[in-house]
């Protein structure tokens, strides 16, 4: 027989228990709405932490059946007596200090368009399509048989094809060595963007006869085989490093979104100022994405050796405090989505404390695109998730904030003290069975004190939450100033 979870006490009548169906509760998506300090960290921590006990007694935590992933806002959750001792904490930062964790994602990554069209803001007639074509072309490189062989070809074909567009070599001089600093060894040489410029600068086009020549000091080249042995003889000799290169994934995506620009441009399929701003801004992404995120084969997101994970995004800034998050519920949603097929009994528990962070609306700071794509992210998993095992808990300050959506689709509710007459609107539409004699009450809530509602608990209750021992509470505490100041 499965034995209830206590939810806490009756409000008011400390001897008097409210409990839930275990399963009824952790297998749905749980919103836990309130004001600032009203309690919501408490109690997500205090079910989760009940649950984990729970589930070590009986030996399944770390069967990796369940698996929890905690995304923290504020690092309220990383220390080692919050929660449980078994979770594995990921403190992510973009100053990138030595020695921090990252997000293993699968190896698909770097190569997946969706992901990098959102996070390049990539427009969709003629960025993204170009982006699809260096994400393609990277991936060839880095599949082939011998991927520096392959890379070798592909650069030879390409410095010949400069014979016959003279011209553009000439436009084209700063874009190509900058394309080009990617392969020469930096190692070996100072600053490898000038070292490759310093070799084509003396690279001019001879145009004292009928057919164009490109003339590089004394070598000339008449067919292109010319072009690329005598006229690129000096960056040919540069020390090359093509082996690091495709080892690198990063790294050859943005050296084929530079190669395919110059290549494309050369040839008039695409017009430079279209494709121009997407490259700062890829390169831009790909150094952020080196900091935070780690491939590993087939993903490790969900993973049997770490049942709890909990993401800390304290140190991230503010753009990658809302690409993160994204990223993480996309990928954890695809692994489960298959995983959750084969093994019936398996379940991801994917928990938002801060909710609002990204799930709002209203957010001015950031392009539509990111925000439209995070908020179809959750839509999705709350409206399709249960069927693979995929449950959301988010908490949240402001329900009018976050997308109806999401709200109305939560199966349990923890409704703390909220008195915002469009916060109490949002919460009342989503659940509107509660009558009007409770929902009067939420204003006035005490600490620790909810609402509780849903498809666990079919009778709307005033619950408090048992307050756990400081060391396990997540670190969010009210200042007791009166203390600290000596009164
Ligand atoms: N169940 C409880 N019983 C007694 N006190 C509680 C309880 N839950 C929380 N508190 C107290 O309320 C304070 C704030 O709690 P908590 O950090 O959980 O609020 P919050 O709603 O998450 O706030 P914020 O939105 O700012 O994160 C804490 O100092 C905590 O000690
Ligand atoms: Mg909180």
């Amino acid at each position: 027989m499965e034995k209830p979870f206590r939810l806490g006490s009756l409000v008011g009548q400390e001897g008097v228990s409210v409990v839930a169906p275990t399963s009824s509760l952790f297998a749905s998506h749980i919103g836990i709405f309130g004001n600032t300090g009203s309690g919501k960290s408490n109690t997500l921590c205090k079910f989760y932490t009940d649950c984990f006990d729970r589930m070590r007694e009986a030996g399944s935590l770390d069967s990796g059946k369940g698996q929890f992933i905690f995304i923290d806002f504020n690092g309220e959750y990383t220390s080692s007596d919050v929660l449980c001792p078994e979770k594995k904490v990921y403190e992510l930062d973009t100053a990138a200090k030595a020695g921090k964790q990252k997000v293993p994602v699968p190896d698909d990554f770097y190569f997946d368009l969706e992901t990098w069209a959102i996070l390049t803001q990539a427009t969709e007639k003629t960025q993204r399509p170009f982006l699809r074509a260096c994400l393609r072309t990277a991936r060839k490189i880095v599949d082939a048989h011998n991927s520096v062989a392959y890379l070798e070809k592909m650069m030879r074909s390409f410095l010949e094809g400069y014979f016959g567009h003279e011209r553009v070599f000439a436009e084209q001089r700063d874009d190509f060595a900058r394309c080009m600093a990617f392969v020469v060894d930096k190692d070996n040489l100072r600053d490898s963007e000038d070292k490759v410029r310093e070799t084509v600068e003396d690279i001019e086009i001879f145009a004292g006869t009928a057919t164009p020549i490109l003339r590089i000091g004394n070598a000339y080249g008449n067919s292109a085989a010319e072009v690329e042995s005598n006229v690129f003889s000096a960056f040919n000799t540069l020390p090359k490093k093509l082996r690091d290169l495709v080892e690198d994934l990063p790294s050859i995506v943005e050296f084929c979104a530079r190669f395919l620009f110059l290549q494309r441009w050369r040839s008039g399929s695409i017009a430079r100022e279209h494709i121009s701003s997407l490259i700062p801004r890829l390169e831009n992404q790909m150094k952020e994405a080196r900091k935070l995120y780690e491939t590993t084969p087939g993903g490790k997101l969900l993973s049997a050796d770490e049942p709890v994970k909990v993401f800390s995004l304290l140190d991230a800034n503010l753009d990658q405090k809302k690409l993160v998050p994204l990223i993480i519920a996309k990928y954890v949603y695809r692994e489960q989505r298959s995983r959750g097929r084969s093994e019936q009994d398996s379940s991801v528990h994917l928990i938002v404390d801060e909710a609002h962070n990204i799930l709002s609306y209203d957010s001015q700071r950031e392009s539509e695109s990111w925000r439209d794509y995070r908020l179809e992210t959750f839509e999705e998993i709350v409206k399709e998730g249960r069927k693979f095992g995929m449950y959301l808990t988010v908490s949240s300050q402001r329900p009018s904030d976050i997308s109806p959506t999401i709200i109305s689709q939560m199966h349990n509710y923890f409704i703390h003290r909220l008195v915002n007459d469009d916060d109490l609107r949002a919460v009342g539409k989503a659940v509107s069975f509660i009558d009007h004699a409770t929902s009067s009450m939420i204003p006035v809530l005490p600490q620790g004190a909810c609402i509780a509602s849903g498809t666990a608990i079919p009778y709307p209750t005033q619950v408090q939450v048992d307050k756990m021992p400081t060391i396990k509470q997540p670190h969010s505490y009210d200042r007791d100033l009166a203390t600290a100041w000596g009164f």
